[in-house]
């Protein structure tokens, strides 16, 4: 396991509840600046809650530190500002706006010569939208539409970018694309991204260091070495994760 403290995100006893039973059960985790790490796990794991969470777009008991700094009571715009850039499940862009002013609603607080600039460098990533700037986003393909999704994200130059499911509802080419290019960005930006994943398979690429949750609990922690070796891999599905990824794994 890394020796660097984990001091960019600490998330002590998160609980989550919507109206009934929490839903996530008073989770702890913590990750440094300039890593990527991953929160695995099936349908209902109570993945995306932790992550809305942590932006802020949640109600949760507990607390979340960013930077060393308790952020618990803080709104989401205010924990936006702070750094913290949510791209959510689903893509979630405006279909009808174009690609260009879906990107600049990621940055909509700073001024015009910065948000161009930045502009640029997203369309240096994901040259894919770079023609299409005027086009509704909308009429975008899927892989495009993520794409553009995690642009708006970076729009905002955060300082963490929580990734909820990038690899949802594509086919197994372009989630290996969408993966090469965030392995880029964050090689080249030194971004700190918490992703969350059902698919092990494409988050071990990126992660060094990953829990696995299982309604609303973390049920494992996987480090750098267990990610990037088979037997660690497997070892992990075998324990946690169960058939289903056995197969994806090997896909
Ligand atoms: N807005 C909500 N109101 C009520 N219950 C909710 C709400 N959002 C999520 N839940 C419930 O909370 C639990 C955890 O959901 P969550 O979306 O966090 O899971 P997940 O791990 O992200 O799953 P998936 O992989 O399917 O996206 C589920 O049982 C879900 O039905
Ligand atoms: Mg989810």
């Amino acid at each position: 396991m890394s020796d660097v403290t984990p001091d960019l995100l600490q998330v002590e006893g998160l609980t989550v509840r919507y109206g009934a039973g929490p839903v996530v059960h008073g989770i702890g985790l913590a990750m440094a600046s300039a890593t990527v790490a991953a929160l695995l796990g099936a349908n209902g794991a109570g993945k995306s809650s932790t992550l809305r969470a942590i932006a802020g777009l949640e109600p949760a008991q507990g607390r979340v530190l960013f930077d060393g700094q308790d952020i618990s009571g803080w709104s989401s715009a205010r924990r936006f500002r702070a750094g913290i850039a949510y791209v959510p499940e689903g893509r979630a862009i405006v279909t009808d706006l174009s690609v260009a002013d879906n990107l600049t609603l990621g940055a909509y607080f700073v001024d015009a010569a910065t948000r161009a600039r930045r502009r640029q460098v997203v369309l240096d990533f994901f040259p894919e939208i770079a023609n299409r700037l005027k086009a509704p986003a909308g009429l975008l393909s899927g892989g495009e539409q993520q794409m553009l999704a995690i642009g708006r994200g970076l729009m905002s130059a955060p300082r963490l970018l929580l990734l909820d499911e990038p690899s949802l509802g594509l086919a197994p080419l372009l989630v290996a694309r969408v993966y090469e290019r965030l392995a880029r960005i964050q090689q080249e930006q030194q971004l700190a991204a918490l992703l969350v994943e059902q698919s092990f398979h494409a988050a071990a690429k990126l992660a060094s260091r990953a829990w696995v949750m299982r309604h609303g609990h973390i049920v494992g922690e996987l480090d750098a070495q267990a990610l990037r070796t088979r037997e660690g891999r497997q070892q992990a599905i075998d324990a946690y994760l169960g058939a289903r990824q056995g197969e994806a794994a090997h896909a």
